[in-house]
């Protein structure tokens, strides 16, 4: 039964509460586990779908996959011998999954990925992808709707730069030169917190790497990897979130278990909307104050700069902010799609490429809307929040997807929001 969001507006989120450890993170270093035999042990993994199906597909590679939720607990086993495919279903699913591209060639020698379709944010190719596992040697063709990589006897370090510094094509060309004969030099490689933790966790294993966190990662192929314990790196996307519905909501939230250090941009921008942002022992707090937010421009960038997965978030503050911002978005084709359902609650938007003018008005009005993907869905529910009446946000299950428990937590925070069957009948 599909379900939907209902957001009473006009609450100021004030309190405490608790990020989990990354969603793009813990898939990852899911499929990192592949590299060696034994037992992994993940700490700090989110109560999300997207890790039970990433459980799935390790399972389907040979691997046993206990999944305490709760608990935040992963624990694969992964076998001396396992399988090479991950099937179009799970993919299409998560598309995250191509994420076991790297550690399957490494491992195996070959791997069988199949081509994610069109996704909602936009076309995100593979080229980069099979780009450095070329380089690394592997021979790569898409054939019936796979991917298909191949490097029989091993892969050998090489030198690659990535015309653009995806996160996606760092991690998979750093989970294969792990194991591959030799040095390999990535320039231009993502500089995300995710990539560090993932190397880190490598680090652990027993992998050569340097550099992970900057533009130039070296790695020192080795023989093998051990299976080792790891606490996967606190959610900053989730901990932006709040920090700007904290803002558009006039509230005072303290984040725990969010790392600042890693919201820089973010945060900076928290502080332009006219909040006041300190760290504390557990997390960092953003107090605004009580005052409406003032507005201000955004452009999303890679890593420092200001991550597109929170455009939607700067894009529902502003929305209710003083004065008039212009969002650019830098990553995606089409991460506008929040603007036309903030339109449908009062937002005064003009979509010109890619760029959005934002003039805010006092308060949104509340209206039925629909979630396209995580971010756009949960930045809709903070919108409710500042809409007069009750606002509906359809697609619950999009939410769900990146944010453990997200009507609990906003509720926690003083909101009026809770979950209900949605009844469209057209649906
Ligand atoms: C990851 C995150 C996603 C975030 C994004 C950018 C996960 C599961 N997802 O996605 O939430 O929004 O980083 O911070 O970690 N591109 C190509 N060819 C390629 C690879 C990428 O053209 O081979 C393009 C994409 O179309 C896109 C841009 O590069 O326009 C960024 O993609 P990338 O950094 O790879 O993001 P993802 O790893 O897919």
């Amino acid at each position: 039964m599909a379900e939907r969001f209902r957001v009473v507006g006009g609450t100021a989120l004030r309190g405490e509460v608790a990020v989990w450890g990354a969603k793009n993170s813990a898939l990852k270093l899911m499929a990192v586990a592949l590299l060696a035999v034994g037992r992994t042990r993940l700490t700090n993994v989110p109560a999300i779908l997207d890790v039970t199906i990433m459980a799935e597909l390790l399972r389907r590679l040979g691997c046993t996959v206990d999944y305490d939720a709760p608990s935040g607990v992963v624990e694969i086993d992964v076998p001396e011998k396992i399988g090479h495919r991950a099937d179009y279903d799970l993919v299409r699913a998560l598309r995250a999954s191509t994420a076991v591209l790297g550690p399957l060639v490494a491992r195996t020698g070959s791997a069988d990925v199949a081509v994610p379709g069109g996704d909602a944010i936009g076309s995100r190719g593979l080229d980069l992808h099979a780009a450095g596992l070329e380089a690394l040697g592997a021979s790569v063709h898409v054939t019936h709707g796979f991917l298909v990589a191949e490097a029989p006897r091993g892969l050998d370090g090489a030198e690659i730069r990535l015309d653009f510094p995806s996160v996606g094509a760092t991690e998979n060309v750093l989970t294969a030169a792990v194991l591959a004969r030799g040095t390999t030099r990535l320039e231009n490689a993502a500089r995300e917190p995710e990539i560090a933790d993932i190397a880190a966790m490598l680090t652990s294993m027993g992998a050569q790497i340097s550099g992970a966190g900057t533009s130039v990662i070296e790695v020192h192929g080795v023989d093998s990897l051990t299976a080792i314990e790891h606490a996967v790196v606190p959610d900053r996307i989730a901990a932006g979130t709040w920090a700007f519905a904290a803002s558009a909501t006039r509230g005072d939230v303290e984040v725990v278990g969010a790392n600042s250090d890693h919201l820089v941009a973010a945060l900076e921008l928290v502080e332009a909307s006219g909040a006041t942002v300190t760290d504390t022992p557990r997390g960092f707090r953003v107090d605004s104050g009580g005052r409406r937010p003032r507005a201000f421009d955004v452009a999303t960038l890679p890593y420092p700069g200001f991550p597109t997965d929170l455009q939607p978030f700067a894009l529902a503050c502003n929305a209710v902010a003083e004065g008039s911002a212009m969002i650019t978005e830098n990553l995606f084709e089409a991460r506008f799609r929040t603007v036309q359902e903030l339109n449908r609650l009062g937002a005064e938007t003009r979509i010109d490429g890619h760029h959005v003018m934002v003039h805010g008005v006092e308060r949104l009005s509340g209206a039925p809307v629909e979630a396209s993907d995580i971010r756009a869905g949960a930045a809709l529910v903070i919108a409710g929040l500042v809409a007069d009446g009750v606002t509906t946000v359809s697609g619950a299950q999009h939410i769900d997807r990146g944010y453990a428990g997200f009507a609990e937590s906003m509720q926690g925070l003083g909101a009026d929001v809770t979950r209900e069957p949605d009844d469209d009948p057209f649906l």
